[in-house]
């Protein structure tokens, strides 16, 4: 590499243990994964694979939450195991900050969502005075669309969930990362709002040179926003390289069943995949009254 990368994963393992307490069998949730994010131009790096792959787990890795068991994670070319004292940590979580699935987790529901953006100017930016919190929360706000006049003094239940995790993204752009981690950002999401959501990293990619790794089971949004992908499947990548040319011409079956399952060749297939959606939906919420019931 020329220079040095944002972030490298170099070989990073994750075991967690199987069977019972005294088992030392272990499973490995994240197998030899490497991959490096270029530190001169931002990219949407997308993290592809269905449920129990290993996503959230090196998501963790890169958020420094979880520790790699073998190999290593580096951002800014330190390892991120050796972010220990309070003021490292701080230091490094304004540079990478993370966005997660359901927005209605992170914010307290007795709490203002305005007060979330102050504090995080406050502690990431120094701002002292209120009016000078509220500018830095309202420059974010604006970057996604909203602004400090319409949140204002609301609780999370009075928004929608699209625009709580627009909230979650200013929150995350305040510190002026360098590195967001967006964790099945949109899973939660109304579906006809997911694409205006993700096209938002595209835009942040843009005009703030910030770098994103967006983890998904959902080929639509990633097809349309990622520069690059890796595919996991159960902690493995089975096929990385540039968007467009992994997710057009998957080489593997499971690449070619996912792209099948969410990316129906054409619209009659897609609306067939729709109301058989539509049926399991149905069928699920019939299941979960019954076993109300009973
Ligand atoms: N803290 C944990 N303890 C034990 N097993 C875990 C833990 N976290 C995740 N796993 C297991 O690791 C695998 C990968 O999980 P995860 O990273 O959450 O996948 P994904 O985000 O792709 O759904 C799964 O089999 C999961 O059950
Ligand atoms: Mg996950």
């Amino acid at each position: 590499m020329s220079s040095q990368a944002l972030l490298e994963l170099d070989h990073v393992t994750k075991l967690f243990p199987i069977g019972g307490f005294f088992s030392r069998e272990t499973m490995k949730a994240v197998d030899d994964v490497s991959f490096a994010l270029s530190a001169d131009k931002p990219e949407i790096f997308t993290i592809v694979g269905e449920s129990g792959s290993g996503k959230s787990t090196l998501a963790k890795m890169i958020l420094g939450s979880e520790k790699a068991d073998r190999g290593c994670v580096r951002f800014d070319g330190a390892d991120v195991k050796d972010v220990r004292s309070r003021n490292d940590r701080e230091a490094f979580m304004a540079k990478v900050q993370p966005v997660f699935q359901n927005p209605f987790e992170a914010f307290n529901p007795l709490t203002r969502i305005d007060e979330y953006l102050l504090a995080t100017a406050y502690r990431f930016k120094g701002a002292k005075s209120r009016a000078e919190k509220e500018a830095l929360a309202d420059v974010a706000l604006q970057r996604v669309g909203l602004s400090m006049a319409e949140i204002k003094g609301r609780f999370s239940h009075e928004l929608s969930g699209g625009q709580l995790q627009r909230v979650a993204v200013a929150r995350a752009l305040i510190p002026e990362p360098k590195l967001i981690v967006a964790d099945e950002p949109v899973s939660m999401v109304d579906a006809s709002l997911r694409m205006s959501i993700v096209n938002l990293f595209r835009d942040l990619r843009d005009a703030l040179n910030v770098s994103i790794v967006y983890i998904t089971h959902d080929l639509a949004t990633a097809y349309y926003i990622s520069d690059r992908v890796i595919i996991m499947r159960k902690g493995v990548v089975v096929e990385s390289g540039n968007a467009r040319e992994v997710l057009e011409n998957p080489g593997q079956a499971y690449s070619i069943a996912l792209k099948n399952a969410v990316l129906p060749p054409d619209p009659r297939e897609a609306s067939a995949i729709i109301r058989l959606r539509q049926q399991n939906a149905a069928t699920d919420k019939a299941d979960t009254r019954s076993q109300a019931v009973r």
